[in-house]
């Protein structure tokens, strides 16, 4: 076989949810099928590149290729990504949960009397801005924002926050979260390319492909 586009780049990828515990049996998530984050391993493995793909708990198969490590929580995740490190690129899809419990119960909270308890929350690491800050930064930082109202706007205002190169902004208004379409936005120092609604696969090819032109720019490492 030929040469492939991202024949010696390494990609890490982060996809699904996390679970944050808050006792042996409950825990607070964020609504995610990992779906479009495998089918972004599974492109990139496709082109060539070797991919870590660092996965929150999802139903889905592990695409061809593709190294893949199983998280649980947000704390777990950032210490996977860190020992996946150095990456050329780093494509940040998972739906990280914002806060988790700030403490674990070992046992099972009871019923018990009237007032149910009252959760504490404390904030997780975010994982695509210590990527982005890091001493081993990739050439190439994606992020994801999955928005319902002002997409492009804060997407914009969230690439220069988390000191990405692209967010990749999809409305997720309408039924995109465990569908198999979507429709996404490219938003980098260039301005703003926007795709059109297609297969999750597809989305990945496309996103893939821009990146492996990325890396092989002249200016680019
Ligand atoms: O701020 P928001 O959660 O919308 O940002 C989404 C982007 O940031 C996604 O790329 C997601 O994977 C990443 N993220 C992260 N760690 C967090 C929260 C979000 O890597 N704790």
């Amino acid at each position: 076989k030929g040469h492939q586009p991202l024949e010696g780049r390494h990609v890490l990828i982060t996809a699904g949810p996390t679970w944050e515990a808050i006792d042996p049996v409950r825990y607070i998530a964020n609504r995610s099928s990992g779906k479009q984050g495998f089918a972004i391993a599974a492109a990139a493995a496709a082109l060539g590149a070797k991919v870590s793909l660092v996965a929150g708990p999802v139903a889905l198969k592990t695409p061809k290729g593709v190294d893949r490590i199983d998280v649980e929580s947000a704390a777990d995740m950032s210490q996977a990504v860190k020992d996946a490190m150095p990456a050329d690129v780093a494509i940040m899809v998972a739906a990280v949960a914002d806060w988790r419990p700030k403490e674990y119960r070992d046992e099972k909270m009871k019923k018990r009397g009237s007032a149910p308890p009252a959760l504490v929350l404390t904030e997780n690491p975010d994982i695509l801005t210590n990527v982005g800050a890091s001493d081993k930064r990739p050439t190439l930082v994606v992020g994801f924002a999955a928005e319902t109202e002002d997409v492009l706007e804060n997407a914009k205002r969230k690439r220069k926050r988390k000191a990405a190169d692209w967010i990749i902004a999809n409305d997720v208004s309408g039924d995109v979260m465990g569908g198999d379409e979507n429709r996404v936005h490219i938003v980098s120092d260039e301005g703003v390319e926007s795709l059109e609604q297609m297969p999750k696969i597809e989305v990945a090819m496309a996103l893939l492909e821009r990146i492996a032109d990325k890396l092989t720019m002249p200016e680019a490492a």
